[in-house]
């Protein structure tokens, strides 16, 4: 259990883009079965409950807290299931609950404001909490210490470079093994911040990204989910992924466009108002990929 009390630590997400997925969904008429594969604190959840009451919704998250939360805001409600699983592991889950090919899916990658906010999961550089960042604190998995700690140079040098795209990474995994060990995230941001004159903020930002995606092997789950999706929707399902970074985009992008399985949808992405960036920092990097089963 994270140490903040869990009502006040999942207050504060604002789902991205919510008018423009429920619009998508919406124009392919009322599915069946839904999967929201990262339900998350159920925003993009709730909106599509109203807009598709007929639907029986498969809600997944990774994290037993989400899934918690989740469990309580839809209690008693018929249409919704919750599975605290990881997304790759979808085709087991629906076999599991009987659906053998589900209506429409959408999947809000990365985290929430709500696990971002909660220092003791150590996602964020700007509050003090222990090097943590799993998804799923009981799967008993690396922790952002242990690969901070552990590592060597020149694989804390590719982590940052591969999954931070982070020009100073060479120079910022050479101060890391000098200064470590490290405990807490604010340790380890004085020492990056050190490593950069300016944009600091950007550079950890990417720095706490790469191991985020390292800690919780974010591409790879993402590659096992893109390579089993088509196989769980029905022909003509609609499917959509709100993408955050370029890495995890170009996969979403040659799944749906270059697979043979799907045909992208129409207008193939789109990115937020400038109302809604500005109004919601963590819409600026969103892209809204979409998608139908062949
Ligand atoms: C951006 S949040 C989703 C927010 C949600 N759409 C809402 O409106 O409240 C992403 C969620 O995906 C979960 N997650 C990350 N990787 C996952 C995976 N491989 N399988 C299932 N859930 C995952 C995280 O725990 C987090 O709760």
């Amino acid at each position: 259990m994270s140490g903040v009390p869990l009502e006040r630590s999942l207050a504060g997400h604002v789902p991205v883009m919510p008018e423009e997925v429920v619009r998508f969904f919406m124009s392919g008429g009322e599915p069946e079965s839904m999967v929201d594969g990262t339900a998350g604190h159920g925003g993009h959840l709730a909106a599509l409950l109203e807009a598709l009451p007929g639907t029986r919704f498969i809600a997944l998250d990774r994290d037993p807290d989400s899934c918690e939360h989740l469990r309580r805001r839809f209690e008693g409600h018929p249409g919704v299931t919750v599975r605290n699983s990881s997304f790759s592991k979808l085709p087991e889950v629906l076999l599991e609950i009987g659906i053998s090919r589900a209506g429409a899916a959408f999947f809000d990658l990365g985290l929430s404001s709500s696990q971002l906010d909660d220092p003791s999961r150590g996602f964020s550089h700007s509050t003090e909490g222990p090097l943590d960042m799993r998804f799923d604190r009981g799967s008993g998995g690396v922790t952002a210490a242990d690969i901070i700690n552990r590592s060597s140079e020149r694989q804390l040098a590719d982590i940052f470079h591969r999954f931070g795209q982070e020009r100073h990474s060479r120079a910022i995994a050479r101060a890391v093994v000098r200064e470590r060990p490290f405990e807490l995230t604010t340790q380890l941001a004085f020492t990056i911040s050190r490593c950069v004159r300016s944009h600091h903020v950007k550079t950890l930002s990417r720095i706490f990204q790469a191991l985020r995606i390292a800690v919780n092997d974010e591409l790879d789950e993402l590659a096992k989910l893109l390579g089993t999706l088509a196989g769980v929707l029905a022909p003509g399902a609609p499917v959509a992924f709100l993408t955050f970074h370029s890495i995890e985009d170009r996969m979403v992008k040659l799944e749906l466009r270059d697979s043979g399985s799907f045909i992208p949808g129409k207008p193939f992405f789109l990115r937020p108002s400038g109302a809604e960036s500005v109004g919601n920092p963590r819409a600026r990097s969103a892209m809204l990929r979409t998608g139908y089963r062949r």
